[in-house]
């Protein structure tokens, strides 16, 4: 098994901050066999535009949200994805039990922003009351990043603003409701897993 566990600092900071976030998480090789299993679905033309419907007729809006996506389900029959979502249920397994969540199941996406500044606008993952999903863990895929590349995730907090690097082998961790965020325009091609935890009452 993978390891993800929180620490204890991480379990506080996200009790009282809302977010925590971890570096060099599963190390370099596991990092890159995941990088590699993730350009293979680019490169066979598997991911497709993620957009925002809008208007009557659901134009797809990419100026709001530009990146390319695909799902990544528990079975997946590349092997480090296989592992890493076992990995990601023993995060929310062990959230759930440290930090009272009540997590229950969880979507794993692969997002790709090509890297010709596309961006994701300012938004919550979920709002108070209307979607069940509670925790947000982002694992980034970018080995050599530099801020020039951009793709910065920007979390809007009660302490002010806090950026994220999309580094390779970094994980961040965020109350779905509580934290907003965006990313920044992306210049280079920036690779990225996402986890949302539903509650457990969710269908
Ligand atoms: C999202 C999102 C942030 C990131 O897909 O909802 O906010 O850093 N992604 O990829
Ligand atoms: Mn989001």
């Amino acid at each position: 098994m993978l390891p993800v566990s929180p620490r204890n600092e991480d379990i506080q900071s996200l009790g009282e901050r809302g977010w925590f976030t971890r570096d060099r998480l599963l190390g370099e090789p596991e990092a890159l066999a995941l990088r590699a299993e993730a350009l293979a679905r680019v490169d066979a033309g598997r991911l497709r535009p993620a957009g925002i419907r809008r208007g009557a007729d659901h134009t797809l809006d990419t100026a709001t949200r530009g990146d390319l996506i695909t799902w990544v389900e528990p079975g997946a029959d590349e092997p480090a994805f296989a592992r890493m979502h076992a990995a990601f249920t023993q995060l929310g397994e062990a959230l759930s039990a440290e930090a009272y969540l009540g997590l229950g199941r969880f979507d794993l996406q692969l997002a790709c922003y090509p890297g010709q500044g596309e961006r994701y606008a300012r938004h919550a993952d979920a709002f108070p009351g209307q979607s069940n999903r509670r925790v947000t863990a982002i694992y980034y895929l970018n080995p050599g990043w530099e801020p020039a590349q951009g793709g910065v995730l920007r979390l809007y907090t009660g302490e002010g603003v806090v950026d994220v690097a999309p580094r390779l082998d970094s994980l961040v961790v965020f109350l779905s409701e509580r934290i907003e965020h965006e990313v920044l325009a992306a210049h280079a091609p920036r690779l990225a897993l996402t986890a949302w935890y539903y509650g457990r009452t969710a269908g």
